[in-house]
């Protein structure tokens, strides 16, 4: 016979491109077929525990539940939920971890997501956002909402507010595909984060506003072109181009083989291209992967489309499931 103690969860949240080139710490997008999964179960008692972690780079996540994004996500949403008992998770690593393609947030919006869904959908959708962040916090020592609010949502979410939450999701276009560079080197967030400048020209800050904003446009209108033209980001990138050889190579490899946007993935090292087209997305990521090659660097390449779904998961009702 089911017994609610019994109900188990099973989240999949998807990896994200965050910051677009000019929307640093405001928006990003979510990626189709790289994800991260967690499955949740009441544990029989108030603690919450980490039964496993697997997939890539399982071996240097942390495993305390207080350090691992995923239990730090499931624990606020325990407590936004107003729930005493503790959950059991385990969580599979679907991709590189230290990438640029939101890893951290992936885990976080899937721990998140697994004890919404254990509780039959019990929080709000800020509360799920609230609870993502706490987990980002821990991971990257920056509650940013750029990557967490697209693998929960889908689509492109530009968060206008984070305090209070203030965000607007819009469609990706079907016709855009991204062709990413994911070269095998960590860069701390963390780290990219405090080489950023603490004050910028104004002259920067104009030209940024004005991709930030023809850029939303562009996806909302399926303008690749404009989309293309817009993704530039003249203050964030510069600064972080020590930390990521081989970059401007990349870029002009890129557009030259018919890239119509390309910029750095979230704080790197992954690289994405905007393309209009399967084929070009795939010459894209052979000619920035041969810049890559002859460098002496190890790196993967995808061709991946948006995903408008965000993160999905369903509840188990029964012991045997
Ligand atoms: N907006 C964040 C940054 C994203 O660029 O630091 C990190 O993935």
């Amino acid at each position: 016979m089911y017994k609610p103690a019994d109900a188990r969860s099973h989240v999949r949240a998807p990896a994200t491109i965050a910051n677009l080139g000019p929307g640093f710490d405001c928006m990003g997008l979510a990626l189709n077929g790289l994800a991260d999964e967690v499955q949740a179960r009441w544990s029989g008692s108030q603690e919450t525990v980490l039964e496993s972690i697997d997939g890539v780079d399982a071996e240097v996540l942390p495993r305390d539940v207080k350090r691992n994004c995923a239990s730090v996500a499931a624990i606020e949403a325990l407590r936004l939920a107003g729930e005493e008992r503790g959950v059991a998770l385990r969580l599979r690593k679907g991709f590189r971890s230290g990438s640029g393609l939101g890893s951290s947030s992936a885990s976080s919006v899937a721990g998140a997501m697994a004890v919404h869904r254990l509780l039959g959908d019990a929080l709000s959708e800020e509360d799920l956002l609230r609870a993502s962040l706490c987990g980002e916090r821990v991971a990257s020592g920056s509650a940013h909402p750029d990557n967490v609010a697209p693998a929960l949502f889908g689509g492109l979410v530009l968060v206008r507010s984070t305090d209070p939450l203030d965000w607007i999701r819009v469609d990706v276009p079907e016709s855009a595909y991204f062709a990413i560079i994911l070269p095998h080197r960590q860069v701390r967030t963390e780290e990219a984060r405090r080489i950023l400048p603490e004050t910028v020209p104004l002259t920067s800050v104009i030209e940024n506003c004005r991709n930030a904003a023809s850029l939303v446009l562009a996806v909302a209108r399926g303008d690749l072109q404009l989309w293309g033209r817009s993704t530039r980001d003249c203050i964030i990138e510069p600064a972080r181009a020590p930390l990521l050889p081989g970059l401007e190579e990349a870029r002009q490899a890129a557009l030259q083989a018919g890239a119509l946007g390309f910029s750095v993935s979230g704080s790197g090292p992954a690289l994405f291209a905007l393309c209009d087209d399967p084929e070009v997305a795939l010459r894209v990521s052979k000619s920035i992967g041969e810049i890559f090659r002859l460098r002496g660097d190890q790196f993967d390449t995808h061709v991946l489309r948006a995903d408008n779904h965000g993160a999905l998961g369903f509840r188990y009702d029964r012991e045997d499931n």
